[in-house]
């Protein structure tokens, strides 16, 4: 029998990771069978108590379970224990190990996508809530030159900035969006203001045309954040690539091999 994985989340219909992975899966010439799983909001854990007893190999973890994944793991990465919220789960040698991807998706979307090194930039990250946190270990990763945290509640800000003081004592501080001085050489709109079709109060001197802008929403149409950075003469990108690269470190994780991702993003966007 096939070996069986599936993204866990609720709503679940909307899930693009099916057509991504089976896309993967045909191009490394992988056997596997990759479904949606609706969890009841509250049985997320025995959701994934009923896949592993099912013999699944591993889930996808999606919106609002990755905090309650972080949880329920009995290993985690250091990078989801630095993310605090788990994407990927690998079920194994009866353990089940929480891993988080969406970091190394955004860092791989930015430097082999878009071609941009985050090495010796200065990046400036829109919001503090999960989507924020996840990210800034493998941002510091790469070297950057500074990490500027800047978010509406400014206690958000500061308690995240507090978490990573001892990983990388310096680089990484908060602000106010009054502050916001400028230009940035990258722009992550990490925020959720983009689901209510509106966008942080950014001020146009972050951007510069040298600056790449990205936001971690997608769409068939440019985000009202994309729209702005566009203006001010910055490289606007989607969160669709980080989306298709998560996507391809967490099938790394579980078969690996590390698929081509250029071909699929591709098919991807032109079906949204
Ligand atoms: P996620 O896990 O997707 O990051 P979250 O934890 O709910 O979701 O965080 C949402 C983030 O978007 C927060 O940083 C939030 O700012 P607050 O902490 O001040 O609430 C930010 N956010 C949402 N709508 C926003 C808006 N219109 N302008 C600016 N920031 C916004």
């Amino acid at each position: 029998m096939s070996d069986r994985y599936c993204v866990i989340g609720n709503p679940i219909a909307h899930s693009r990771s099916p057509d991504i992975h089976a896309a993967f899966a045909a191009q490394t010439g992988h056997t596997l069978v990759y479904e949606r799983c609706l969890a009841p909001l509250d049985g997320f854990a025995a959701t994934v108590g009923g896949l592993v007893a099912s013999g699944y190999r591993g889930a996808s973890v999606t919106v609002p379970f990755k905090l309650e994944a972080a949880a329920l793991a009995g290993q985690l990465s250091e990078r989801a224990r630095a993310a605090g919220a788990v994407n990927t789960l690998v079920f194994a040698d009866g353990v089940i190990f929480g891993d988080n991807t969406d970091g190394a998706g955004l860092v791989n979307d930015i430097v082999h996508n878009a071609g941009v090194a985050v090495a010796g930039k200065r990046v400036l990250m829109l919001g503090a809530g999960g989507a924020a946190q996840g990210c800034i270990l493998p941002l510091l990763s790469q070297g950057p030159q500074a990490i500027v945290v800047v978010n509406r509640t400014r206690a958000s800000a500061d308690a995240l900035v507090e978490r990573f003081a001892d990983a990388a004592p310096g680089k990484v501080a908060a602000a106010d969006f009054a502050d916001i001085d400028g230009p940035y050489d990258i722009v992550i709109n990490a925020t959720s203001a983009s689901l209510a079709d509106t966008m942080p109060a950014v001020p146009s001197q972050a951007f510069s045309p040298t600056t790449l802008a990205l936001d971690m929403m997608y769409g068939n149409k440019p985000t009202r954040f994309m729209a702005f950075a566009t203006a001010q003469g910055a490289t606007a990108r989607d969160g669709l690539g980080m989306l298709v690269e998560q996507a391809a470190e967490a099938f790394f994780l579980w078969r690996g091999v590390r698929p081509e991702t250029d071909e699929i993003l591709t098919r991807i966007r032109s079906a949204l």
